[in-house]
């Protein structure tokens, strides 16, 4: 395999498809122009989504280019060795030109080529779609990796889970994919190991999708005018497994902004996991933050939408920082790491120094203000708290007074084995919000008091999973966590191994059967002490005779919560479990979706 730097990589993978007959574009702003359903572009794709539903694209219909893109859903996992909030998406489309045939060859000889990646064949493994009832299994893609020199057995045939893309957001374009992954060499970790695995055998790519429905708001899928061609190679990630590093950390996107922690900070990297650990999420957000405020659309801290983001991740940033003793206000000196180093491929960092550092140091003159304070507060609470769960009311308290966004007391509870009550926080949130004058014209995103109807949907399949844990794996199992977008749900719970298949089959099961019951969803109000008499779950934080919500949903599930909630279980899509994993040491993490096709 080449020993490439990211200079490298992008300039041969342009080269390669220009060579192709495909225009190189400018990569577009982290800001999505067409999609008012997600916060930043979260894909290549995602500012070609006009053209890929028919438009004329000024360039034509071959195009490449360097995308871009941050993704914050799983922010707090962040610190690990792959996970980035910004990342760059290396892409080449086919607008109603090319198709699979081209797609996967030149894939293939980019990937192997001595010329390009020179990755041996032996240590390629793909995956293709599996079919279901949208679109039939493809063993045209299949035909087409043998051919190119693929072996039989490195053919994955994948489920939707596996192989489905998109849409970027809750309406688009989408279809199956096929996937490209490095084998690794580790021995297989059980019979039926494959790329959907995440033992660590295989490591996914690339990502060829071949785009040909549209997913309307109803959840139906309808043919699009044109088939189309979507590809997406992680920069980072393909960096990071050319090269051999153990973590796209380490590769030279971040070497001068780890240089420059380590030299402020006086430790270094590697040397304890804690420490790791800060470093990482420090140059992990400062990287997104540098291109946030650095984008030609470019966005500042604020409390709302984007701007939210923004403030969340500095705030992280300088709340880690102090764990390694940065020193306050140097956040300016790593993000001119990031300037020189993407200087020439994104010049309007380079335009917008002056405004990234300034802002930059706004934000962290400001939290690091009450962060000292706030921290003092928790330690308080913590330290009167009886039970494991932080109210909603403190929650707020640390948010409003101290500025700390709520996920960083989240953070904060968790590494004390507690966690807070988010219904509650909102619930603060909403009446301090109808309080205040400009509330009306205020949004709080990223799940929070976020009544789109996929969330509330997601929220009531929540409740439905919660229920379904309980009977399938045992009584006591109870909710550590959880977290909603519109696209997915993220639930912890204790339980102190893997789940079988067969168990997350059973769970599915159990949901998709309350959901083809085609139930009401009942709210009655009570005090805690009814809803415990009638075996309601939940948090039973309130206090005595204080009345709570109770949504009961059939014979399914009765559990106290703040809702909103689905009206009808007839409403949600078909529940799907894509991810069973340790959350921490005694917690599982499920992730779960609901498809409606
Ligand atoms: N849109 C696909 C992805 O994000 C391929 O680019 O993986």
């Amino acid at each position: 395999m080449k020993q490439l730097n990211s200079e490298q990589l992008r300039s041969l993978y342009l080269e390669f498809f220009k060579n192709h007959g495909h225009s190189v574009i400018q990569s577009a702003s982290l800001i999505p122009e067409n999609d008012p359903t997600v916060l930043f572009t979260t894909a290549g794709m995602h500012p070609l989504v006009p053209y890929l539903l028919g438009e004329k694209h000024p360039e034509g219909t071959r195009l490449t280019d360097v995308q871009k893109c941050v993704r914050t859903g799983d922010i707090d996992e962040v610190g690990d060795n792959s996970h980035c909030t910004f990342f760059e998406m290396l892409g080449n489309w086919s607008l109603g030109d090319y198709f699979k045939k081209e797609a996967i060859s030149w894939s293939y000889e980019f990937l192997t080529s001595e010329k390009y990646l020179g990755i041996p064949v032996e240590k390629l493994a793909v995956s293709v779609f599996a079919g279901d009832e949208t679109a039939p299994r493809d063993e045209e893609s299949a035909a087409i990796w043998e051919g190119c020199g693929i072996p039989k057995d490195a053919i994955f045939f994948l489920p939707r889970a596996n192989n489905w893309w998109g849409p970027a957001g809750i309406t688009g374009p989408c279809g199956p994919d096929t996937e490209m992954f490095i084998d690794t060499g580790k021995p297989k970790c059980c019979d039926t190991c494959s790329p959907a695995c995440d033992c660590g055998k295989y490591l996914e790519i690339w990502n060829d999708v071949f785009m040909q429905y549209f997913k309307n708001a109803e959840g139906g899928f309808e043919p699009l005018k044109q088939k189309n061609v979507d590809t997406g190679m992680g920069l980072e990630r393909t960096l990071c497994i050319l090269t051999g590093k153990n973590s796209v950390y380490e590769t030279d996107l971040f070497t001068a902004a780890r240089a420059k922690i380590e030299e402020l900070t006086g430790k270094s990297y590697g040397e304890s996991a804690e420490v790791t650990k800060a470093f990482r999420i420090i140059l992990d957000h400062m990287r997104t933050a540098t291109f946030m405020l650095g984008d030609r659309k470019g966005i500042t801290p604020s409390n709302v939408d984007q701007g939210y983001v923004l403030r969340r991740i500095i705030r992280r940033a300088v709340r880690f920082g102090r764990q390694i003793d940065l020193p306050e206000g140097s956040l300016g000196e790593i993000s001119s790491c990031y300037i020189e180093k993407y200087a020439t491929v994104y010049p309007e960092l380079v335009e917008n120094r002056e405004k990234i550092l300034t802002e930059l140091k706004k934000e962290e003159d400001k939290f690091s203000k009450t962060l000292k304070s706030g921290l003092k507060e928790f330690e308080r609470t913590i330290s009167r708290l009886q039970g494991t769960v932080i109210d909603g009311v403190t929650a707020f308290r640390l948010y409003d007074t101290f500025g700390f966004p709520v996920e960083i007391t989240e953070e904060l509870a968790k590494e004390k084995g507690l966690t807070v009550d988010t219904e509650g926080f909102k619930a603060c949130f909403a009446e301090h919000q109808a309080k205040s004058a400009a509330g009306s014209e205020q949004r709080f995103k990223c799940g929070l008091a976020d009544n789109q109807e996929g969330t509330t949907r997601l929220h009531t399949a929540t409740h439905l999973l919660h229920a379904a844990l309980r009977k399938i794996l045992s009584p006591d199992c109870a909710q550590r966590g959880s977290n909603i977008t519109p696209e997915r749900l993220r639930f912890d719970f204790n339980f102190g191994r893997p789940m079988t298949k067969e168990e997350i089959s059973a769970v599915e099961d159990y949901v998709n059967e309350a959901i083809a019951a085609n139930v009401p969803v009942d709210l009655a109000e009570m005090t805690v002490e009814e809803a415990k008499a009638q075996g309601a779950i939940g948090l039973f934080e309130s206090k005595y005779g204080e009345k709570v919500k109770v949504y009961t949903i059939g014979t399914y599930s009765k559990e106290i919560c703040g809702g909103p909630h689905a009206s009808n279980t007839g409403e949600l899509g078909k529940f799907v479990i894509t991810k069973e994993q340790s959350s921490s040491s005694g917690v599982r993490r499920i992730k779960a979706e609901l498809r409606y096709e």
